[in-house]
């Protein structure tokens, strides 16, 4: 996975290095922040990169969806919000990361009917839990939204969810990267010109390169052919970036004739 640096650092500093050395922070006697708020557009690897997290720390990793939370029965969404802190708490070492929280954690008093108030009652739960447990303890906190304008800001008061990191669309460097990534596992020719690949898409998500990948992988399919070409890629990124500027009010740029 593709990571900038920064933000790979600040999950050193924020998720790893408390859950693997709390000594640290107990030497240094400061509380390291509970959590971290990762924003930005869709398709651009925010969920990718907190499973990245579980994965390098050997923490217990608990995931749950926003929507998830939001349910039918009054105070239901309450009690497993309160439900999944119980149960990171009985681990040693535990990630809890509430995907997608735009669903539940819109700013209060929103025009969204009757089941309004339950999702309320759900964020504020989250709230009190979050303020609940112990910066030094066993749990870090890991949530992500589309929509960060649209967050209750009681869920990003210092002492919560205090750390931000942004996800924006990857530059040429960033693109380049990621289409080298996902070529690793592909059977493709060795004289493909990643960079020259990432310049044709710009503004494209790390989610759309991957779909120019596997529409590539389709066309040599269609052709019988053991491996991908770069006109393969070249003409998936012709029918991919085409095909979204078809449905997206903001049309992209074209890319190659
Ligand atoms: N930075 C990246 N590096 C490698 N692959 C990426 C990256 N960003 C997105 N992708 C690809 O796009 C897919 C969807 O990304 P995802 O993490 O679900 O986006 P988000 O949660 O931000 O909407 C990933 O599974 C991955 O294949
Ligand atoms: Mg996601």
């Amino acid at each position: 996975m593709f990571c900038r640096d920064d933000a790979r650092l600040i999950f050193e500093v924020v998720v790893e290095m408390p859950l693997l050395q709390p000594e640290r922070f107990v030497a240094l006697g400061i509380d390291p922040p509970k959590g971290v708020l990762l924003y930005g557009p869709p398709g651009t690897g925010k969920t990718l990169t907190a499973r990245a997290v579980a994965n390098r720390t050997d923490a217990c990793f608990i995931c749950v969806i926003g929507s998830e939370l939001v349910q039918r029965y009054v105070g239901e969404g309450a009690r497993m919000v309160r439900e999944l802190f119980q149960l990171a708490r009985t681990k040693k070492a535990c990630i809890l990361f509430i995907d997608e929280v735009d669903a539940i954690g819109g700013t209060r008093g929103g025009d969204e009917g009757n089941s309004d108030s339950e999702v309320q009652r759900t964020m504020l739960e989250i709230v009190n839990q979050l303020d609940g447990f112990d910066s030094r303890g066993n749990v870090k906190v890991l949530m992500a939204t589309n929509r960060p304008d649209t967050l209750d800001p009681a869920l990003l008061r210092p002492g919560r969810l205090d750390r931000k990191i942004e996800f924006g669309l990857p530059d040429l460097e960033g693109r380049t990267h990621i289409f080298k990534i996902h070529a690793k596992t592909m059977a493709i020719d060795r004289d493909v010109r990643f960079e020259l690949l990432a310049r044709l898409c710009p503004n494209t998500t790390g989610a759309e390169c991957r779909s120019v990948c596997t529409e590539a992988g389709m066309y040599a399919i269609r052709a019988r052919r053991k491996s991908i070409s770069e006109k393969d890629l070249i003409d998936a990124i012709n029918k991919v970036i085409k095909g979204y500027s078809k449905f997206s009010a903001t049309p992209k740029y074209m890319v190659y004739n």
